[in-house]
């Protein structure tokens, strides 16, 4: 903990800045982004000449293995989406829930997981039920979801850690739910994956869905969606195009033979720089390995917490250690926490505003000493 977990000349903003961001935006390490520059300016320069058709079929496998690895899970049951957004979208216009069903979510999480069913629900009379939390986040729990899911229940989708809390949720504890009650349990792990060790079949998770510019360390335009067996038997994709099928350039518009695995996902072309990155970030990753991520980064967090704690802030991140990660969300009695954070972003301590309070996050470019820094800033910005 008292050195970074990654090596910061990987990361030179950190010449210049505190950076406590990953959970807004993560830093991509240089030997990935000088992977994505090289492939960028042979595509951009070369055309078919070097980017063949076969490379161009292939071009998403190279992140779909990583993920595969990262996940414990079949290459078979990985997508590549264009954005987390998009991924549940798909899921939301696929599976859509009919009058008399419900889906279970809750008000704190990110709109992008909750917006798509509320569209979809509108076209359908479908219930989506939200647990009430916004106004006391520490009264979040899993015994809350629980409370609002029943036999009508048939998809509950919340994210693994809550991008504005930092709350952690045990999978196999929300799995052990969905099952009880034959529900479909979608996973959003865009705060978590890069970060919290994920073993998705142990884990029972039907769909779980990760954007790739945040613990990950890629950039946007690449997203990872795993589909658990149950789904991938039934998967009938809402969108399709000419790279949903088994040989996307057999360019046979008459006939649609869609992929037999998950790949029937991506339906069309994209920044494939996104994909590459997406790649070589969860290869960076894995060497690193997400068990000592998750011990570096909660290391980090507990000392923030410590520090905050001493300097009389509330937090709105649970203090059990399984139940956090890298986020630390702080108010600050008396005052705004997002005009605390904007000070810190004044004073070269980056981290994000969110609902009134101040949100922190620790990953594997930061050290005990950027941890300290931020307190003492933290303590200038208050006095
Ligand atoms: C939990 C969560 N899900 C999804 C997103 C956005 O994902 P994307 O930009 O890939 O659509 C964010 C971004 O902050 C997030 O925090």
């Amino acid at each position: 903990m008292n050195e970074s977990l990654a090596p910061r000349h990987h990361f030179p903003l950190l010449d210049d800045v505190t950076y406590l961001n990953a959970a807004s935006m993560g830093l991509v390490p240089l030997p990935v982004q000088e992977q994505v520059a090289a492939f960028d300016r042979e595509l951009a320069l070369r055309g078919t000449t070097w980017f063949d058709e076969a490379q161009e079929v292939g071009v998403l496998d190279r992140a779909r293995n990583a993920a595969a690895r990262l996940l414990n899970a079949s290459p078979d049951a990985i997508a590549i989406t264009t954005s987390a957004t998009e991924a549940f979208c798909q899921a939301a216009w696929w599976l859509r829930p009919a009058r008399g069903a419900n889906i279970v979510s809750i008000d704190l999480e990110f709109p992008s997981v909750t917006y798509p069913w509320f569209r979809v629900a509108a076209e359908t009379g479908a219930d989506v039920r939200l647990v009430q939390a916004k106004d006391d986040p520490a009264s979040l729990s899993l015994d809350s979801v629980a409370a609002l899911v029943d036999d009508n229940t048939e998809v509950i989708c919340v994210s693994q850690v809550q991008f504005a809390t930092g709350h952690r949720f045990a999978l196999d504890e929300l799995a052990r739910l969905a099952r009880a009650y034959d529900a479909t349990l979608v996973i959003d792990a865009t705060q978590s994956a890069g970060m919290v060790p994920i073993d998705i079949q142990a884990s029972g998770v039907d769909m779980l869905v990760a954007g790739g510019y945040k613990w990950l360390g890629a950039m946007f335009g690449a997203a990872v969606c795993y589909l658990g067996p149950t789904l991938l038997e039934r998967l009938d994709p809402p969108f399709v195009g000419w790279r949903s099928t088994v040989e996307p350039y057999a360019l046979d518009a008459a006939h649609m033979a869609l992929a037999p695995s998950a790949r029937r996902l991506e339906f069309s072309t994209m920044s494939y720089g996104a994909g590459v990155a997406l790649g070589a970030a969860m290869e960076y990753t894995l060497d690193l390995g997400t068990d000592r991520i998750l011990a570096h980064d909660l290391a980090l967090a507990t000392r923030l917490i410590d520090g905050l704690d001493a300097l009389g802030a509330t937090l709105l991140t649970p203090r059990d250690i399984h139940s956090r990660a890298g986020i630390v969300t702080a108010r600050f009695p008396g005052r705004d926490g997002e005009e605390v954070a904007a000070r810190l972003n004044e004073a070269g301590v980056i981290v994000s505003p969110r609902f009134g309070s101040t949100r922190f996050s620790t990953h594997i470019f930061n050290h005990a000493e950027d941890v300290d820094h931020a307190l003492s800033v933290v303590q200038r910005v208050l006095s």
